[in-house]
Parts: structure tokens; C-alpha cells; sequence
């Protein structure tokens, strides 16, 4: 298991580049096996999730090569079309090869996804829009079986916007016969971006209006190189460690634009943003108030994603901030460990009220997912005194290297492996 040791107390400083997008590269690397052919994903990121994503993807037969952030997949002669319990039950997006491997191999067999324990997360809505689109799902020992004799355009209507579910309907659709209207997409930034990789392959989607994708099923796709944008999530952790220390950053190709809830958040604290082409300025060098009212939504409201490092942030700032979050039920997690190094957390149901204090101290805790991993290590950054952090293979699902992230704006870490013995 792996630690990263923290010595804090020094505002962050300096200028880091801003890794690709995570979840915009999970559901692009599935789309490539739409394709029987070449696909390059560059800017991609090594993390974890992109790494196991690979596994899968040799899995169903592609060949793919992976060096300095270049990603070349060749699914000419995708075979296979079941995903091996052991990777699909590792990470929860494994569940967007239903929507790609039906498209491709009229089949998909995939495990019952895991991922982070942040709350419940069905699958009812996936399989939905690809029920309407014309697959049978049932599910057996774990898996879900999926099969049609021929996707066919439909008119797809969630009820709640769920960003895989409607990844899952768009990748179903880019193949099959007619057209397919979405109603009540989800409208995350990473969807723009599945559009637009699918598009430049040959796709024909257009985004209507406000929730509304209109999908043109075409017959076949062709080979293309797409350049993965930066990560607005990453940016955002960066972002929220430069308020917890009160620090002056740039955050270079940071998207602005994809932030603006974020940046209006930043500056209801007293942190100074400014967007630029090349990326964000932030001076948090007086960032002392709390935000007072935040609640996580859908885009273009507050990312859920980014709660756990608003807790540290918040936890410093002056006076009590309410955080309600909306969309998973269990994400209150990193609140315990926060208060192992003297923060005030009340959580109540969907509920957290904090109670800034003037400093935290270090101790010893444990990530328990990816985005509240790396909100205690910004806590680390901000408090008096050493701070451990464990558990951190969490932390590399997401983010490409942390430490040396970190490092770049002048922060004090240090990282290692101990045993479960330990
Ligand atoms: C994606 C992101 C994740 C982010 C989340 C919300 C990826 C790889 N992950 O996750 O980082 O936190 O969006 O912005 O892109 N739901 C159902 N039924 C379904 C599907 C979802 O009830 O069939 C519920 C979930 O339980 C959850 C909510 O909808 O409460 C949001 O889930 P969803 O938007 O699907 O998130 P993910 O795609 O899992």
C-alpha cells in the first residue's frame, strides 16, 4: 500500500501543467473499439484508471501502445467481447464497454462494476437507454449480459442526467441503424469532449440544445489522432490546495471556461482568478472567507468531484460553510479523517457544516476514494507538522503524479510503500 508523507505549513507557489482529462479519456478509450481500426488518444494520462482501461482493452483483442502520454489502439481485430471479472470489477467506468462492445460485437458480457465507495451508483439508467435502443440485459453470477441482433435508433429520456449513462447511449448509438434523440443528457464537459473524439472519427452527433443529442447513426467510423483536453477536476483540486495554504498559482491549460462554479466558489473566499489561454491565474493570498452555501450538481453546477477538496478548503477559511451534496450519498467520508487533524465537521445526511479554524495539525489518515484522498493531502499541505496520508493507490486512480504536481508549486512531500502489516 503506498503513503505520502506531507510536511506543511508552506503556501503553494509556482506553476504546474495540468494533467489530460480523466473522465474525458475513460469513455474515448472504450469508444475506440467502435472503430475497426487506428485510434491516437494524446495528452492521454497515466493514472491507474487509464492503465486497467488498457488491460481491458488488449482484453477484447486490441493492440495498444502507451509511451509519454501517446496512446495508439489498434481494434482492428477486436475478438473477445467479455470483460474479465478481476478488471471490470476494479473501476466503475469498466461499465461503459456495454454501450461500445454492443455497437462493435452485437455483445457484451461485463462484470457488475466497483470503483470508489462513494454511494450506490445503479446501473438503471445504462441500461435503459440501451434497452430502448433495441439490447436485452440480464444479469447472471455478477455480470451483466447484454445482447441485440442490431441496435436501432430510439428516443432516449432520462430522468436524471447521469453522465455514464448517457456516455453509454451515445457510444450505443454511433452505430446503429436511424437516429437516436437524447433527451435530459447529461451535459459535463467530458460528453462534449466523447462527441466531439466520435465526431472526428466519422460520427454524426449534434448537440441541439440544453440536454438534447441528436445522434445520426452512421455505418462505419475512421482512423484519427484526438488531444485530450486538460483536467478541469485536477485544476480544481490544485485550485482549492492554493486557497487551504493561501498561495499564488498557475495553473497552466487549466480549462477556465469549464470552471466557472469553481471559480465563482474560489472567489466568494477572496481568491483572486484570472483566465487565460494558457491556462489560470489564481492568487489566494487573502482567500480567508468561507463560501458560506455550496451545493453539488450536474454540470454546470458545483462538481461533486470536487466537494472533498472544498471540506479542506472550507475547514480554513473564516466562519461556517454549509455543503450539500446532491449527487452521490456516501461522500462525506474524508470528513472523519479531517477531523483527525482538527477539523470541524458536522455531517448530517447530504449535510456537512464546517467551522473554519485557523489551523489544522498533521496526523496519520487514510484515503478512502480518489478525490477525498486528495483533499487530505492539501489538508497535509495547510496544517502545522507531518501528515501521512495511506491508502493513496485511490489517489493514483486519477491523478498522474501528485507529488511531483505538488513539488512544482513548492510543497514538501515525500512518498512510499509499506505492508499490511504495518
Ligand atoms: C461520472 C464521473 C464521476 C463524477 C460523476 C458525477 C467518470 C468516469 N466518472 O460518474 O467522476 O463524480 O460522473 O459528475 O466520468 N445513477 C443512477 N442510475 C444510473 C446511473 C447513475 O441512479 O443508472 C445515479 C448515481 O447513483 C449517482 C448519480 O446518478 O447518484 C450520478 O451518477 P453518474 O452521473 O452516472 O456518474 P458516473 O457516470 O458514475
Amino acid at each position: 500500500m503506498g503513503w505520502i508523507e506531507i510536511t506543511g505549513g508552506t503556501p503553494l507557489h509556482g506553476k504546474v501543467r495540468i494533467q489530460g482529462s480523466k473522465n474525458a479519456a475513460l469513455p474515448i478509450l472504450a469508444g475506440a473499439i467502435l472503430h475497426q481500426g487506428r485510434t491516437v488518444i494524446e495528452n492521454c494520462p497515466v493514472i491507474t484508471d487509464v492503465l486497467w482501461t488498457i488491460r481491458i482493452l488488449e482484453e477484447l483483442g486490441c493492440v495498444v501502445r502507451f509511451e509519454k502520454n501517446r496512446l495508439e489502439i489498434d481494434s482492428s481485430k477486436v475478438q473477445a467481447c467479455r470483460i474479465p471479472g478481476e478488471l471490470g470489477s476494479r473501476m466503475r467506468s469498466s461499465v461503459i464497454f456495454l454501450g461500445s462492445l454492443l455497437g462493435r460485437m452485437k455483445k457484451a458480457w461485463i462484470p457488475y462494476p466497483g470503483g470508489c465507495t462513494i454511494g450506490k451508483r445503479p446501473l438503471d439508467l445504462h441500461q435503459e437507454a440501451l434497452e430502448a435502443l433495441g439490447a436485452v440485459i440480464t444479469e447472471e453470477d455478477g455480470f451483466l449480459r447484454a445482447e441485440t441482433s442490431g441496435l436501432e435508433g430510439a428516443v432516449i429520456r432520462f430522468g436524471f442526467p447521469s453522465v455514464g449513462a448517457t456516455e453509454n447511449a451515445i457510444l450505443g448509438a454511433v452505430l446503429a441503424k436511424g437516429v437516436t434523440t437524447i433527451f435530459g443528457a447529461a451535459m459535463e464537459p467530458e460528453i462534449w469532449e466523447l462527441c466531439r473524439f466520435l465526431n472526428e472519427k466519422g460520427a454524426k452527433i449534434t448537440w441541439m440544445k440544453r440536454g438534447e443529442i441528436r445522434i445520426e447513426g452512421v455505418k462505419r467510423l475512421q482512423d484519427s489522432r484526438f488531444v485530450l483536453t486538460a483536467d478541469r477536476i485536477v485544476a480544481g483540486t490544485y485550485l482549492f490546495g492554493a486557497i487551504a495554504t493561501r498561495g499564488r498559482v498557475f495553473l497552466e491549460d487549466a480549462p477556465g471556461p469549464q470552471m466557472r462554479e469553481v471559480l465563482r466558489t474560489a472567489r466568494l473566499m477572496g481568491a483572486q482568478a484570472e483566465e487565460s489561454k494558457s491556462g489560470l491565474w489564481i492568487n489566494a493570498e487573502k482567500a480567508f472567507r468561507s463560501p458560506e452555501f455550496v451545493r453539488t450538481a450536474p454540470y454546470p453546477g458545483f462538481p461533486t468531484d470536487l466537494q472533498s477538496p472544498l471540506l479542506t478548503a472550507a475547514s480554513l477559511a473564516k466562519g461556517k460553510t454549509a455543503v450539500q451534496e446532491t449527487i452521490f450519498e456516501s461522500r462525506f467520508q474524508t470528513a472523519s479523517q479531517l477531523r483527525k487533524m482538527g477539523a470541524q465537521i458536522a455531517v448530517e445526511g447530504n449535510r456537512a457544516l464546517i467551522t473554519g479554524t485557523d489551523c489544522l495539525h498533521g496526523a496519520c489518515v487514510e484515503a478512502r476514494e480518489l478525490r477525498g484522498g486528495a483533499a487530505l493531502i492539501l489538508a497535509g499541505l495547510a496544517a502545522k507538522g507531518v501528515t501521512q496520508v495511506r491508502n493513496t493507490e485511490y489517489i493514483s486512480r486519477g491523478y498522474e503524479d501528485i507529488c511531483r504536481d505538488l513539488r512544482c508549486l513548492g510543497a514538501k512531500l515525500k512518498e512510499g510503500f509499506y505492508s499490511d502489516s504495518t
